[in-house]
């Protein structure tokens, strides 16, 4: 009985994903994830409900929240959500009023209580409902009892996690051993520097393959294939999280004129590249991190945000000369993963493509992300 209230769409996305998604756990006799998982938008409101609503999502930073009464809203899939200091306690609520379902906040501020924007309830910033007017002999109504519906909400360093679930593991088990192994690049005290998002055509999951294999950099990256020891890069799975290695080449006998770090200076060499399922990267670096969420916004359509931290952020990014470097470089590297991701999606809807196989060698990370598809969507 169960089945026959679940929407259509969603009885169809289950069958098909049953029917067409085998799964090998040995990547060596795995095929990949079948095309129409990139392809058909089913699938996008399946993962909505299966993967983004069970996952620790990246909604902002706590520098937006760092005195009581400061909130700001987010989307997670097509849930608004709200985040607010409450005294010490940070909080996060549906954005969702109990009345008919209006906004109780719109982007970022500070107030005391949250006033409804529709017939303006009021809640405080526990989410109890203080006021609600006019609604004087409404029976078996109890102010008392009417509470906006909380969201699980956590921190690490500079950055805030909201889960929809609230009996999903805690956001430590999904970081896995990314907190460990960067406990001295000194996260915690990195400020926000600057943000840029980039809109792609393609389904998220591309974005998210592509970044979790260093299998397509000599092809793809010629100038990052100089500054990166290839033979060395390798990707570490683990539970929910994967970390990539990609220490410097070494620097050639009488200097590299066209290489743009130097592994002998300045930890240059050291970073670790985390992921954690399904859409966050965080690439940290002694000093300096850097985030990407990726949000998908049809099944065809994606945007890829990033943030920059760092321990001492320039004055002015823009003007600063190392940081436009900096960002110069990143923005070279992502203008070539765009391309080819969006050429892989269209590729993606032809008619002779459908599954391919995964270098045993070279794309365990991306072997282990559609592990995680697999076992969140069956
Ligand atoms: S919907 Fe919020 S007060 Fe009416
Ligand atoms: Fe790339």
């Amino acid at each position: 009985m169960a089945s026959l209230q679940q929407p259509p769409v969603q009885q169809q996305a289950q069958r098909a994903v049953s029917l067409i998604f085998p799964f090998d756990p040995d990547i060596r006799r795995a095929s990949t994830v079948p095309a129409r998982l990139y392809t058909d938008p089913v699938y996008l409101e399946l993962e909505r409900e299966r993967i983004f609503a069970h996952t620790w999502q990246l909604v902002g930073r706590t520098e937006q929240v760092s005195e009581s009464g400061m909130f700001f809203t987010a989307q997670v899939g097509n849930d608004s959500i709200v985040v607010l200091r409450d005294r010490d306690t940070l909080r996060s609520f549906y954005n969702v009023c109990l009345h008919r379902a209006g906004p109780v906040a719109y982007g970022c501020g500070k107030r005391q209580t949250l006033q409804c924007k529709y017939h303006g309830w009021t809640y405080n910033l526990n989410g109890e409902l203080l006021r609600a007017p006019e609604m004087e002999g409404v029976e078996r109504f109890t102010p008392e009892d009417m509470r906006l519906r909380p969201v699980a909400v956590a921190s690490w360093g500079p950055l805030i996690f909201v889960n929809l679930d609230g009996k999903a593991p805690p956001l430590e088990e999904m970081l896995g051993t990314i907190p460990g192994r960067v406990a001295h690049f000194g996260c915690e005290s990195m400020r926000y520097v600057m943000r840029k998002e980039y809109e792609l055509a393609c389904n998220w999951k591309v974005y998210v393959d592509n970044y979790l294999e260093g299998y397509h950099i000599p092809v793809v990256h010629p100038s990052l294939h100089k500054e990166i020891d290839y033979d060395s890069y390798r990707v570490e799975p683990h539970r929910y999280s994967s970390i990539q290695h990609a220490p410097l080449r070494p620097m050639p006998a009488g200097g590299g004129a066209e290489r743009k770090y130097d592994p002998a200076k300045s930890d240059a060499g050291e970073a670790v590249y985390g992921w954690i399922f399904p859409n966050i990267m965080l690439n940290i670096y002694m000093g300096q991190m850097q985030t990407n969420v990726i949000l998908p916004v049809s099944h065809d359509r994606t945007v890829v945000a990033f943030e920059w931290f760092a321990a001492n952020p320039p004055a002015d990014p823009a003007t600063d000369p190392d940081w436009s470097r900096l960002v110069a470089f990143s923005d070279e590297i992502q203008d070539e993963d765009i391309e080819i991701c969006e050429t892989v999606q269209r590729n993606l809807r032809s008619r002779v493509y459908d599954r391919g196989r995964y270098s045993a060698k070279r794309e365990n990370g991306v072997h282990h992300f559609h592990s995680l598809l697999h076992e969140f969507l069956t």
